[in-house]
């Protein structure tokens, strides 16, 4: 009696073992099949999923990235997670999910302006243990976007690459390249029109984080700045007031599309890559994607400059993409492995080639193939361009001093406010919240 309970309740264990390790195959990999043979299910457990977040890449390079990352770690999968494309929108998707405490995401790309915040809520993992134990040196990266994702003497994000304000124009329409914006106005007013285009210079006019990097680069070509480098409040200066009355006026030319304050970047890539328009405000990334033959038009037929020059000269604005992990991960280590090659030598290629996203590896900008795929990267200007971009405020209220810029920049297009009166009201606004 006592062999056959004792039997009984072996049977019972045995059964209940194998349920488990069925839950626990399917839990690991999200595409696991029944069990049809030992090595599969083998690989099954053994293999972990991660999640990794960014909004879309209208480019393609991330799916290369991901694939060449799984080919070389069959342990790891890597689920993609489309987020909003808009920065704002996707920042407050990862609060909404973060505040959460969620661990639905491992690996997430951090907009250049988010790391203070990022690290002060908690949202995200410090990477120093993993830099330390796996011998990187920080100091191979630009040391821009390296400061920027240090809080508190600690490393939060990993930097993928620097963005900065360009001109892109069809080298088949315009013979070179606008040096001031009042040449741009002139060029854009002729030009509009022909060989097809129907607008003369696209741009991002929509209220969202695009408008604030577009004024930033206006304000700064002539000679004024939002915060200077006291962190006071400078934008109510005559060179500020004259870079936004340059922005009123060309986002209200019969040039730029009637519609210009719903464009962001989609929109405005969209159009320039249709063929609608000789020049186009946009990040490197408008090259890879205005040469792609199956998405654009105007393949072959686009050149890079620097942005028109105000009063003082021309001016980029700083922008980029970091890597950050989810300090609610429950795949901390799997994460920082695919985090570790996005943002190492051989990701950062493969998203300079397949996305003309600029490298925060200096030494990638000796790299031939690269400089192949983007011949401007080697010019003078970009790289001008490059070391002195204008960064946007630094705050670890950044999001309420962007919106302020946002609203006033907005209503000074719109009419609703002269720029004279939309500068002293950021002034106003910005001096009550800027947290330094
Ligand atoms: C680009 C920049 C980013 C910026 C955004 C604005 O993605 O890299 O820094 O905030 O554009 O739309």
């Amino acid at each position: 009696m006592r062999f056959l309970k004792n039997s009984k309740l072996l049977i019972i264990v045995m059964a209940f073992i194998l349920v488990l390790s069925a839950c626990g195959s399917n839990s690991t990999s999200s595409n696991s099949n029944s069990n049809s043979n030992d090595e599969e299910a083998k690989t099954d457990e053994e293999q972990v999923t991660i999640v990794y977040a960014r909004g879309k890449d209208a480019t393609g390079a991330t799916d290369v990235m991901v694939e060449e990352f799984m080919k070389q770690n069959p342990n790891i999968k890597v689920e993609f997670r489309e987020m909003p494309t808009d920065t704002g929108a996707q920042h407050d998707a990862y609060v909404t999910m973060l505040n959460a405490e969620s661990s639905e995401i491992d690996v997430f790309d951090i907009d250049v302006i988010w790391p203070a915040e990022f690290a002060q809520a908690g949202y995200v993992l410090p990477l120093d243990r993993f830099i330390q134990k796996d011998g990187i040196n920080m100091e191979d990266y630009n040391q821009g976007p390296v400061s920027a994702a240090t809080f508190n003497g600690k490393q939060w994000a990993m930097p993928k690459f620097i963005d900065a304000g360009m001109l892109f124009y069809r080298s088949d329409l315009a013979s070179e390249a606008p040096k001031t914006w009042d040449d741009l106005m002139a060029q854009a007013s002729e030009l509009k029109g022909q060989d097809g285009t129907q607008f003369g210079y696209l741009m991002q006019a929509k209220q969202y984080e695009g408008l604030v990097t577009n004024a930033v680069e206006f304000v700064a070509s002539y000679g004024g700045e939002f915060i200077d480098e006291n962190g006071e409040v400078a934008i109510n200066s005559p060179e500020a007031i004259k870079g936004l009355s340059k922005m009123v006026e060309i986002a209200n030319a019969d040039f730029v599309p009637d519609n210009i304050t719903t464009f962001t970047e989609p929109e405005s890539h969209t159009a320039f890559i249709e063929g609608q328009a000789p020049f186009i405000r946009n990040w490197p990334y408008q090259y890879s994607l205005a040469n792609d033959e199956e998405q654009s038009k105007i393949v072959g037929n686009v050149e890079v400059a620097p942005l028109p020059e105000g009063d003082a000269g021309s001016a980029a604005a700083l922008g980029g993409w970091m890597a950050a992990i989810n300090n609610y991960s429950e795949h901390p280590q799997e994460a920082w492995e695919f985090l570790k090659f996005m943002t190492g030598p051989e990701g950062q290629k493969i998203d300079a080639i397949e996305g003309s996203h600029a490298p925060t590896l200096p030494a990638l900008f000796e790299d031939e193939e690269i400089i192949e795929a983007n011949p401007f990267f080697g010019e003078e200007g970009f790289q001008n361009a490059l070391e002195g971009a204008v960064s946007r405020p630094v705050a670890p209220n950044y999001p309420e001093i962007s919106e302020i810029i946002q609203i006033n920049v907005s209503k000074a297009i719109s009419g609703e406010l002269t720029p004279e009166e939309a500068a002293a009201a950021m002034e106003k606004e910005m001096k009550e919240k800027l947290v330094k």
